[in-house]
């Protein structure tokens, strides 16, 4: 009996999201406080999975735990059944539907977890197309920025599917507060769709502008230029409402996160539910602005850090 083990952490969008579906660049990061974990041993029984969602035969799983069964049956390479199978637990503390990416993140830690319990070494390529498969079957056409960052150890710059790192002049500090509403990326990836056909000259101007504020902010976390950035992320929350992925839910904990003296927040991710992410200035105003967006309202908030690199 062979086991295998794997972890990833749950990633946030710092800047880019919706621009980057139309080919221009998002910056990402891990979010290192929260991660999912699996464990895989090698049987000589069919595979079985035992997760929050499921306990059982991999082949009988549900509709839910496609993207984990796409990551299994992908990390193990073969359908052969003398080779046998996996038995693989899971455990994560991502939660799922809010931007945060639990399910790449589930399925990169499967992805590691199975590759390595079946004495397969893969590269990180490798390992991302992978988790790029399980994201197909849960998403449709994911961009792939989720893959990535999962898999990533620092902020990431996307552009149409390749990463660079990014360097960062000085530590930055970031909070990100659940709204408790569902997040709705497919709809509101749709609504923006709908709204470059009926109003294009309304998507070329925020799209635009949200593409350069990503450029932008690049250039300040290169410089440690956190009151820059701050006003980077509140400029880049209000072309998003333009956009019409904001709600008050969003709205609210972004205002609450400036009152309590961050230099900026903004939503995070798709939109229309989900989470914000809040700039802060020391880990202990971010502790402060957790303890004040959960008074806010927010049931769940996490601190994130960027190191000097
Ligand atoms: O809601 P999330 O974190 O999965 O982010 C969606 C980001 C979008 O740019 C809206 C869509 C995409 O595929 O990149």
């Amino acid at each position: 009996v062979r086991t295998g083990r794997g972890r990833a952490t749950g990633k946030v969008i710092l800047l880019g999201e919706h621009s980057v579906v139309y080919g221009h660049p998002a910056i990402a990061l891990p979010i290192t406080s929260i991660s999912a974990r699996a464990e895989a041993t090698t049987t000589t029984q069919a595979s079985r999975v035992d997760s929050a969602l499921f306990h059982g035969l991999l082949s009988s799983a549900p509709d839910r735990l496609r993207p984990t069964v796409t990551a299994v049956r992908a990390a193990l390479g073969t359908d052969d059944p003398a080779l046998g199978g996996v038995h693989v637990r899971i455990d994560s503390d991502i939660p799922s539907e809010r931007g945060v990416g639990s399910s790449a993140a589930v399925a990169a830690a499967v992805v590691s977890a199975v590759s390595q319990a079946r004495g397969r070494t893969l590269t990180p390529d490798e390992r991302f197309d992978l988790v790029q498969d399980a994201e197909r079957a849960a998403h449709g056409s994911p961009s792939g920025l989720d893959a990535r960052a999962v898999c990533a150890s620092g902020p990431i710059w996307f552009r149409r599917g390749t990463v660079e790192h990014i360097s960062v002049g000085a530590p930055l500090h970031l909070v990100v507060a659940d709204s408790g509403v569902r997040g709705r990326t497919r709809e509101a990836v749709e609504s923006v769709r709908a709204l470059k056909q009926s109003s294009p000259a309304v998507f070329d101007h925020a799209i635009s502008a949200l593409s350069a504020l990503t450029t932008r902010a690049r250039i300040q976390i290169s410089d440690g230029d956190v009151e820059g950035l701050g006003t980077t992320m509140d400029d880049a929350h209000r072309h998003l409402g333009v956009l019409g992925v904001g709600d008050r839910a969003l709205d609210h904990l972004a205002t609450a996160a400036r009152a309590a003296g961050a230099p900026g927040a903004k939503l995070t991710g798709g939109g229309r539910g989900g989470c914000i992410l809040a700039l802060a200035h020391d880990p202990d105003h971010a502790a402060e602005l957790v303890a004040r967006l959960r008074t806010a309202g927010a049931p769940a908030a996490w601190t994130t850090h960027m190191e000097i690199a």
